[in-house]
């Protein structure tokens, strides 16, 4: 598929879930984040000089807002960092009074993260009812979407196997609760891979189906024929009660990636893991660690994609005016 530049519409400019993108838009990130990873000194310059991106994240993260401010500062855009426990959402400001606050202020990007899904949604709308320059990304709405993360899994997935048409992709774990998974079923579907889904019946939804993902029960079976294995964690934060199997062992004994459960992975497959791990728990340390895993890999690839949709989001790079 050859991919061609194209100028955004303002309202195009926000990146709230994969759901929306085409196959072709997703396949322009990721050859621009290639493109400015091939760059010296990793695409660092000023092409986004003057530019202002805000993160506000109500949840914790590590690799997910380290990762945009440093993308942020690569392209030479200033960042600010808003804390939601020091500021005014702790005295019940809202999230739409929040971005409206925040969107007058001008900002050319706001990346967020929050507890609920469409919140992301809710920005944005926040956003355009004060003016046009402000554009939302999403870095995690509840169990929604996480449309970067997707991103770069894409792009790690595509530095080993060149194609997704006709792979199939391997996703075990707490997928009820995941953002991580809804997305990359979503952007793996458009481009064309199967994507096999196991992990506990509490934990694994029928109606995952219906996004086009084949539920497979036995994680040895999903495993032989997998191209790549991404292990999710239990989101122990987002359970109501206690956890919907019977203990961790039973859990790790039948559905964690083992040291043993992984050598019966195809010759060539890798593993993947978006973060934070419960090693020991979904995924043992010497897999995690091991030589068929993908993961530092993954986290320095969102750096990349993080440059590149903060390119698409202020229209530069292939989103600018008269891009070749
Ligand atoms: N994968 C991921 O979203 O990690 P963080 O929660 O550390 O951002």
């Amino acid at each position: 598929m050859s991919v061609r530049s194209v100028t955004l519409r303002y309202a195009d400019r926000h990146l709230l879930g994969i759901e929306s993108l085409s196959a072709q838009e997703i396949l322009r990130i990721l050859d621009c984040a290639r493109e400015l990873r091939s760059r010296p000194d990793f695409g660092a310059s000023n092409e986004l000089a003057g530019k202002s991106v805000i993160t506000l994240f109500y949840e914790a993260s590590t690799r997910t807002r380290i990762s945009f401010e440093i993308a942020a500062h690569k392209l030479g855009a200033s960042c600010t960092t808003i804390d939601s426990n020091s500021s005014s959402v702790t005295k019940g400001e809202s999230v739409w009074d929040t971005g409206r606050t925040l969107a007058s202020m001008d900002p050319s990007v706001i990346v967020s993260r929050h507890q609920s899904p469409g919140t992301a949604h809710i920005l944005a709308r926040a956003a355009e009812s004060v003016g046009e320059q402000t554009a939302i990304v999403n870095a995690g709405d509840g169990a929604h979407e996480h449309p970067t993360q997707a991103l770069l899994d894409a792009l790690t997935l595509l530095d080993r196997l060149e194609t997704l048409e006709g792979r199939t992709i391997a996703i075990i774990g707490d997928i009820a609760h995941s953002r991580v998974a809804r997305s990359n079923l979503f952007l793996l579907r458009k481009l064309g891979a199967t994507v096999l889904v196991g992990g506990p019946r509490s934990l694994v939804p029928k109606s995952l189906e219906h996004l086009g993902g084949t539920i497979g029960r036995d994680p040895d079976e999903i495993i032989e024929v997998a191209d790549a294995v991404m292990m999710l964690r239990v989101q122990f934060e987002r359970l109501s009660g206690p956890p919907p199997f019977p203990s961790l062992r039973d859990y790790t004994r039948t559905y964690g990636l083992t040291l043993a459960r992984s050598r019966r992975m195809k010759p060539g497959a890798f593993v993947m893991h978006p973060g934070p791990m419960n090693r020991g728990i979904e995924i043992d340390p010497e897999v995690a660690d091991g030589p068929t895993s993908v993961v530092a890999h993954q986290v320095r690839n969102g750096i990349a994609c993080r440059m590149a949709v903060l390119q698409r989001a202020t229209g530069q790079g292939p989103w600018a005016e008269g891009a070749a």
